[in-house]
């Protein structure tokens, strides 16, 4: 059967020594901790590194010993852990998509080199266990090259990749280095998931900045392959969590920790070291608490546990002296005989201790500065069997997109946050309560294996669409039996759109110009005499004749509103308005005087903006606006908004290439149809041809055309088997 193979650089176990013995302990973090209960159905297995450099004489037993628990070890060595695990990793990658890059950052080749090389270890143990028809999950920011290198060797198989950290802004990403390699490494998998729509947004935009490559909305196509991008908040194992404060242990350490703090509300912090956690910012406002308001002292206690994490970076320890400084200094400062304003452990606790924490606490403090998701927040939610405890979440965990009933606040308002802790500790039961048991539904139904269940459900469609998609793409099984029935007929008519057809797009509309290669292909495929071929396009009639005025082409331009027939002259549709145009060229020109590097085409009934010199995402917002401006006037006016590739044309109604092209093929009794086009109005041109017609649209886009190519050269590709130049290959 099947199975998924779950990678991730930690593996939910991690080797620890005691004696000179191995044990298996749980690891932190919440990839290991949310998928580590779920992950072993069906005979799935988990790939990653054990956590720590084992001796060459004992991998065979490490091994085994994983192996019970359907694990599979990475093994690294001291240079790859400082060099791609502490170095790149944790010292490049977390501080920059977490928004902490800064004029220090170090962009090391070496470390670079590293998660390189460490990443094709992941590959080679992927490949070692891959089997037909498995599914590869790949998790999380140490690994974003893999999806690319698993696909490299194995182009058909299912790659699922999910980072669980935020993606930053194109303006952060931007800075690292090798940018465009972290983008191609994840695109190599099929479907790419985040937590927020705010990361998936991010991650498009890097990628259609970085990358030569379309994107439709959320799909991304990749030469062969469509990928798809979208969020998917992660969940807990809700059931564990609201079940554990039932259970006899758990409620025996609840009690003892209520007898110690009997006459103290307890804020309660859980996280790992880490400076995108805000756990001094969480310090200074419980200070700034204690300071404006001192009726709080002997009253309340911060309970905070920092999990040990990443010590050996840099920046982690000397975080941890930071938060042993401050603690020391806030509780030197408003201890009392019998009081300690912060309990704080710098330890993992086990799962039984967390859940009395979590389950007596009167108020969760979960202020970090950037999180991908957060699962604390979840887990006291989950815990609050009684609907009662309140949580102060930062707006800028991902789990806050969810959590909306939470008191949110910006991290960075020290001042903000102690008001919060204030109106947390003195709200209402009632609206306790209501708040949370809001969050608790949400959490119950969002929960892990709800999040696997989707993520793996859409990872199948993708894969089912990417079939199709391929069925209907004029490949060469295809191609041969375009080409016999072409064979077999002798009244043919060929339409080719222009641009985006024929030609690329360029950045000037007047580079375009038509090749040697295209002449020499257009001029065999009409010297055939069963051929009509027709050249349907929107640009300029003068410009079309220009360039094939003296072929043996039809020529139909501006949409359909001029007709040239081979060795006639131009002649066009008349009586047609063409008064809507004043008022419209008065809206475009804002339009230019407020966008540079967009300009006006006019022609006889239409008017074109176009925008393709403008800077990028600036030329879509302006015409998404101008589209919005022109929708009503559009209607009233009997007009119709054509959105192209980096234009906005609009055009009388009674004009468009289906009908053109209908008043061509009703002229003659045709065997053979074709039209070949790739934007909005060669849908026009599809739609209205008969259903015996052989309809291609080029490009990925939905469409009502029955098969698709690439781009251009696979157009050309076409022209040239059917112009018998070259053979079908
Ligand atoms: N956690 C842990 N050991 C502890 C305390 C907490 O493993 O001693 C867990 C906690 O229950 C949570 C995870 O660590 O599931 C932290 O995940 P989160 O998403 O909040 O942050 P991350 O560490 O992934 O940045
Ligand atoms: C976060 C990351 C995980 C990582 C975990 C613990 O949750 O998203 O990928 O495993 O922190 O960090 P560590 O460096 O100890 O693996």
């Amino acid at each position: 059967m099947p199975k998924t193979i779950i990678v991730s650089n930690r593996l939910p176990v991690k080797i620890k020594e005691t004696d000179s013995e191995y044990q298996l302990v749980p690891s932190e973090g919440g990839l290991a901790t949310g998928l580590g209960t779920v992950y072993k159905q069906n005979g799935n297995v988990w790939i990653g590194w054990p956590g720590q450099v084992i001796e060459p004489d004992k991998t065979e037993q490490v091994t085994s010993q994983l192996k019970e628990l359907s694990l599979l070890p990475v093994y690294l060595t001291q240079e790859d852990i400082s060099e791609f695990y502490e170095g790149f990793s944790n010292d490049v990658l977390w501080p920059v998509f977490h928004y902490y890059a800064s004029t220090y950052t170090t962009y090391n080749p070496s470390h670079w080199e590293y998660y390189k090389s460490v990443n094709q270890k992941f590959k080679d143990v992927i490949l070692e266990n891959l089997e037909d028809g498995d599914t590869v999950w790949i998790h999380d920011y140490q690994l974003l090259l893999l999806p690319a290198l698993i696909r490299q060797v194995r182009a058909d198989v299912s790659i699922g990749f999910f980072l669980h950290i935020p993606f930053p802004s194109h303006e952060m990403f931007r800075l690292i280095p090798w940018r465009n390699e972290l983008l191609e490494g994840m695109l190599g998998a099929d479907l790419i998931g985040f937590h927020t729509f705010d990361d998936v947004r991010h991650f498009l935009s890097s990628v259609s900045r970085l990358l030569p490559v379309p994107i439709s909305s959320n799909i991304i196509t990749s030469g062969e392959r469509t990928i798809v991008v979208e969020s998917f908040p992660m969940g807990i194992d809700e059931k564990k969590y609201s079940g554990l404060p039932q259970t006899s242990e758990v409620k025996e350490q609840a009690l003892q920790i209520q007898d110690i703090f009997i006459d103290n509300k307890i804020i309660l912090s859980v996280d790992r070291l880490d400076y995108s956690k805000g756990i001094l910012q969480r310090l200074q406002a419980f200070e700034l608490l204690l300071n404006d308001h001192p009726e709080y002292i002997g009253k309340v206690t911060l309970y905070m546990v920092v999990v040990p994490s990443r010590d050996t970076v840099a920046s982690y320890a000397y975080l941890r002296d930071q938060i042993d400084k401050k603690v020391g200094n806030v509780n030197a400062r408003y201890r009392t005989i019998d009081w300690t304003p912060i309990t704080y452990y710098y330890r993992s606790l086990p799962i039984e201790m967390l859940s009395a924490l979590y389950s007596t606490a009167d108020v969760c403090l979960v202020n970090p500065m950037r999180d991908g998701m957060n699962l604390v927040s979840k887990e006291y939610v989950a815990s609050r069997t009684n609907n009662d405890g309140v949580l102060v979440l930062s707006e800028m965990a991902g789990a806050s997109k969810e959590l909306i009933d939470a008191l949110i606040v910006n991290p960075n308002n020290v001042t903000q946050v102690k008001d919060a802790i204030i109106e947390a500790l003195n709200m209402p039961l009632a609206e306790q309560q209501r708040r949370m048991s809001q969050m608790r539904q949400l959490v119950a139904k969002f929960n892990v294996k709800h999040w696997v269940h989707i993520f793996m459900e859409r990872l199948q469609e993708v894969k089912l669409m990417q079939r199709s998609m391929q069925t209907r793409h004029v490949h060469s099984v295809t191609a041969k039996s375009i080409i016999n029935r072409y064979r077999g007929t002798s009244k043919r008519i060929i339409f080719l759109d222009y641009d985006g057809t024929l030609v690329g797009f360029k950045a000037n509309v007047n580079q375009a110009s038509p090749d040697a290669e295209l002449y020499h292909l257009l001029t065999q495929l009409s010297s055939d005499p069963h051929n009509q071929v027709v050249i349907i396009s929107g640009r300029k009639h003068d410009n079309l004749g220009d360039w094939f005025g003296d072929k043996n082409i039809y020529l139909v331009a501006e949409h359909g509103a001029w007709f040239k027939e081979q060795g006639s002259d131009w002649h066009k549709i008349n009586g047609l308005s063409t008064a809507w145009k004043k008022d419209l060229y008065s809206i475009f020109e804002k339009y230019v005087d407020r966008t540079p590097g967009s300009f006006i085409e006019e022609k006889t009934y239409s008017l074109a903006w176009h925008y393709r010199k403008a800077e990028a995402g600036l030329g879509e917002l302006r015409a998404n606006e101008l589209m919005n401006t022109l929708k009503f006037l559009a209607t009233d006016k009997g007009l119709q908004l054509l959105p192209g590739d980096k234009v906005v044309e609009v055009k009388n109604m009674e004009i468009n290439k289906g009908k053109a092209a209908l008043s061509l093929v009703e002229q003659t009794d045709y065997d053979f149809i074709m039209a070949l086009g790739d934007d909005f109005t060669d849908e026009d041109l599809f739609k209205a041809l008969p259903d015996s017609a052989i309809t291609i649209k080029v490009g990925t886009g939905a469409s009502l055309a029955k098969f698709f190519v690439r781009n251009p050269t696979e157009v050309r590709g076409i022209l040239a088997s059917l112009g018998e130049s070259v053979p079908v290959s």
